[in-house]
């Protein structure tokens, strides 16, 4: 599995051009992605950073870490994805980090997916969907989460049992038990409830190209 996120994210350096600031996303196959950035980075002015986990890694590397309000339009933007359909779309923050990759997904023209084959799917679903939300709107975006998608909220807890907190300070409902045969549409209904930052799924904006890692790698 390792092996397959490497190859992803090694193959995903051939977007990336002479003096670009590169979208970085968060997680595991985007962290073999940041190693392999750091051995061309005298070629990239730098990077806009979807988490604290990702900019800690970058600036580790002597990568510079861009704030997107100064960076502009981004040409490419590079992140994993928790599952993939055929149709490039996909469910993202399983690293609690879906609104930061949704806004840089969005500011970017090219957004390249690096995942393992795992990640694949015929419906997404199967991975609970991440919904970010304000706190004082917890219970009440999950009773709505129930009546219009039918699936079962569950409050993310890390380690300690304590309610996970965002990079932006707020609260995570992953919801269960959801066959998503229109993502589109879910996207918009999930985003129409008061309270709710943003929603795990990218089916409006998905991804351009999708990297499956393998030997060699995938290109869709
Ligand atoms: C972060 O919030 C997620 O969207 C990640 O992009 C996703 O969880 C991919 O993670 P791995 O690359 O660690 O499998």
């Amino acid at each position: 599995m390792s092996d397959a996120k490497r190859l992803a994210g090694e193959k995903a350096i051939e977007y990336v051009r002479d003096g670009m600031i590169v979208g970085v996303g968060t997680g595991s196959t985007v962290a073999y992605f940041i190693d392999a950035l750091a051995t061309i980075k005298h070629r990239i002015r730098g990077a806009v950073s979807s988490s604290e986990q990702s900019s800690g890694l970058l600036r580790a590397h002597g990568i510079e870490v861009l704030e997107l309000n100064d960076a502009g339009p981004l040409s490419l933007y590079v992140d994993g994805a928790d599952e993939c359909d055929p149709h490039k779309r996909l469910i993202k923050g399983g690293g609690a980090a879906l609104t930061r990759e949704k806004i840089i997904a969005e500011a970017s023209e090219q957004f390249v997916c690096i995942v393992d084959p795992a990640k694949q799917v015929d419906v997404l679903g199967r991975f609970p969907l991440p919904v970010e939300v304000i706190p004082m709107a917890r219970s009440l975006v999950a009773r709505r989460i129930v009546s219009i998608t039918g699936g079962q909220p569950v409050w993310r807890q890390d380690v300690d049992e304590r309610g996970v907190v965002t990079d932006n300070g707020n609260a995570i409902l992953d919801i269960h038990g959801l066959s998503i045969v229109d993502p589109v549409a879910m996207e918009a209904a999930l985003n129409q409830i008061p309270g709710v930052v943003s929603v795990g799924l990218f089916a409006r904006r998905g991804a351009d190209v999708v990297i499956v890692g393998g030997s060699p790698p995938r290109v869709l």
